[in-house]
């Protein structure tokens, strides 16, 4: 079924608000309430096999939980406002379908893994298991979720091979397979402008940029958070894009990257990034970039769809071809990016300067 469900039709769907309440029975008084509330949309079939609920917009003591539901034939999303989490794992259950929901630990090491280039419905499930395994604090997604946005099975397929990693908040940038794709919206739920958008966790800034818009306004889109980001007192600030600012993949992709590097390697700069976090090329790198060659640049290997060969990693210092993540760790003010192959094993790790 092709399907597109417009932002409208999102903006109109129902929202329940449980402040501090984690358990809602589905007793006949309960459930009356939630289909009063939620528009008649029935809640008792939370958690059946086709729904997949997914968690954004978590901070250390909320969430907000998604899910799909069938309203009359047509899938209608539905999301619920969760106060009153604690930080780390929490069980939610919704007419008795439980949840593990995982918030931000603030004031502890944290864990972050990133992943790219999951293409669902291509995904590669080993990799998605490893970072499930990880229990980090949230999800960094550098882009190219689905193989084709305007496919709203492809989205379906991604909660579907992602269900393992659903109870994290993840945050994505968008990449030139969901570019100009209604469904990026109506499946996210992210600050700011969405495509472009700024949040933080404990000591870490990350800053989001649409980088398929590079030929006009990627370095316009930095000024436009620059409020934001020179507001941050963070120890590290982190740029998360699609395209990396360097590339080992083919020529083509080489110009491409050099076009980003040269709209915002000099704002970053100054502007006191530690690290960028990239993907696209479906193949790891990482290098160093900056006037003083501190700005550690990484590209994430993809979790799905393929693994392509480095044509030339002679300017890059380390580079590999297979499915992997990463993941920060946070930990004594200290940040470290450790790459990981399909299996969880260590494949490169670096230190990343304090600016
Ligand atoms: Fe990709
Ligand atoms: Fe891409």
């Amino acid at each position: 079924m092709r399907s597109r469900m417009t932002r409208r039709r999102f903006l109109n769907s129902s929202m329940l608000a449980l402040a501090g309440a984690l358990t809602t029975s589905c007793s006949t008084t309960n459930q009356t309430l939630l289909r009063e509330r939620n528009g008649g949309l029935d809640f008792s079939d939370f958690g059946t096999s086709n729904h997949y609920p997914y968690v954004q917009r978590v901070t250390p003591n909320s969430a907000r939980l998604f899910w799909y539901s069938d309203d009359g034939g047509k899938l209608k999303k539905i999301h619920l406002d969760l106060t009153g989490l604690k930080q780390g794992e929490n069980s939610v259950f919704v007419c008795h379908a439980e949840k593990k929901i995982y918030t931000p630990r603030t004031g502890r090491d944290l864990i972050i893994p990133v992943m790219s280039d999951s293409h669902a419905p291509y995904v590669v499930s080993d990799v998605i298991n490893q970072i499930a395994s990880e229990k980090g604090d949230l999800i960094i997604h550098n882009g190219d979720v689905v193989d084709d946005g305007d496919e709203f099975t492809h989205w379906q397929s991604f909660l579907q091979q992602t269900k393992e990693i659903s109870g994290f908040g993840i945050f994505p940038s968008i990449g030139n397979h969901s570019r100009n794709s209604h469904n990026w919206y109506n499946f996210f739920d992210l600050p700011g402008l969405e495509r472009t958008y700024t949040h933080s966790v404990s000591d870490l800034f990350f800053t989001h940029l649409d980088s398929n818009e590079y030929k006009r306004s990627v370095r316009g889109q930095f000024l436009g958070l620059q409020d934001e980001i020179k507001a941050s007192e963070a120890k590290f600030k982190i740029l998360v894009m699609h395209h990396p600012m360097q590339s080992i993949a083919s020529a083509k992709r080489q110009k491409y990257s050099e076009r980003i590097k040269n709209e915002l390697l000099d704002l970053i700069d100054d502007a006191g990034f530690s690290l960028v976090l990239t993907g696209h090329d479906h193949v790891y790198q990482k290098s160093h970039l900056g006037r003083n060659r501190d700005i550690t640049h990484v590209v994430n290997s993809p979790t799905g769809k393929s693994a392509r060969a480095p044509i030339d990693g002679s300017y890059v210092e380390f580079s590999r071809q297979g499915y992997g993540y990463g993941v920060l760790n946070y930990t004594d003010g200290e940040l470290h990016y450790t790459a990981k192959d399909n299996e969880g094993n260590v494949v490169d790790r670096v230190k990343i300067a304090k600016r």
